[in-house]
């Protein structure tokens, strides 16, 4: 059944656990996770961005994820807006049945240029008092996602910010983080650590100097009764970098956030985490693997198929690790 974000976060912080917030844009991917959340019994998140609804269309994509619901009934499902780049954004979103809206007001609403304080604040304030009055859950967004070992912004890869951005701007301020929640009553915070979307995360293993895990323990001191949310969380799983290159991919060297790491943020407080890049990675790999090796197949079910699976076993280590499963 649909459920708001509030009530599947409120669980999560009462018995100490996190949610991975699948992105999606089709069915394999919406079979993918629904397979894997009823085999270990997980509640799910299921987003949709932007891109997502154009690759779709508005009504593939709720029916794809209503369809979820009514094929394991026994699963509570959030149907969950990512990145909404405007209050206008959210407000289809709303209409369209979505349980859960983000209003990214960490950007203005081209999505690519950093926004002020109070910007974020009166946008986001806007986006809640709609949301609440209907029962709908509100995520907000406070510092922009980036590169802490570049200093850039995100690019081509993922959204966000272009150009270089300041320290401050890259990691969410604890104080700023109390008011904002304050000021907004948002239900969820997305917070930046030094993550960004895409495969293109960091150029080595994170360590603390550019994977903030310790700025999540200084921000859940300080809103303890706040659900956080990581975003740019994929872990970018070497095995499957090198079945693509294997395959006939190119894929440079590149690395992901460890999911130890998200564990640890997950016992301060992280309850909501972002994952699109690793089921991706994980759908190509199969998918030129099949090709490449099955060379007279011709039955899309047949490599589609392999990538479902693919991205279910993706699904099922993320809800174990997290220790969602078990909780639906
Ligand atoms: O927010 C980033 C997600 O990975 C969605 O990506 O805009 O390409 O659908 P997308
Ligand atoms: P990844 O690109 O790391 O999977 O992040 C997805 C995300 O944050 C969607 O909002
Ligand atoms: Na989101
Ligand atoms: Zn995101």
């Amino acid at each position: 059944s649909l459920v708001s974000m509030r009530q599947l976060l409120d669980h999560a912080a009462e018995n100490g656990y996190g949610l991975p917030a699948f992105n999606v844009n089709n069915l394999e991917q919406v079979l993918a996770i629904m397979q894997a959340a009823d085999e270990c019994n997980s509640p799910v998140i299921m987003q949709g961005s932007a891109g997502a609804r154009k690759y779709a269309g508005e009504a593939f994509l709720r029916h794809l994820i209503l369809a979820a619901t009514e094929a394991y009934p026994h699963i509570p499902v959030v149907m969950h807006q990512d990145h909404g780049a405007s209050p206008a954004v959210c407000i289809q979103a709303m209409r369209s049945g979505f349980s859960s809206v983000m209003m990214d007001g960490s950007l203005m609403e081209d999505a690519k240029t950093p926004s002020s304080y109070e910007y974020n604040v009166d946008v986001t304030r806007k986006v809640v008092e709609m949301a609440h009055a209907i029962g709908v859950s509100v995520e907000g967004e406070l510092g922009c996602l980036g590169s802490l070992e570049s200093g850039m912004g995100e690019k081509e890869d993922g959204h966000g910010a272009e150009g270089v951005l300041s320290h401050d701007q890259l990691l969410t301020d604890p104080d700023e983080a109390a008011d904002f929640v304050k000021k907004t009553q948002v239900d969820a915070l997305a917070i930046a650590i030094g993550t960004s979307h895409g495969a293109y995360k960091f150029t080595r293993k994170p360590t603390g100097d550019i994977l903030a895990i310790e700025r999540i323990k200084q921000i859940h001191a300080r809103i303890p009764n706040t659900h956080l949310v990581m975003h740019g969380s994929s872990s970018v799983p070497q095995e499957w970098l090198e079945i693509i290159r294997q395959y006939g991919g190119e894929m440079k060297e590149t690395y992901g956030v460890p999911v130890e790491e998200i564990v640890t943020g997950i016992k301060y407080g992280v309850r909501k985490i972002n994952i699109d890049t690793d089921i991706r990675l994980a759908m190509t790999g199969a998918t030129r693997r099949f090709l490449a090796t099955q060379k007279s197949e011709f039955d899309p079910r047949k490599f589609l198929k392999e990538a479902t699976v693919a991205a279910k076993d993706i699904c099922k280590l993320r809800f174990e690790a997290f220790g969602s499963a078990g909780q639906a």
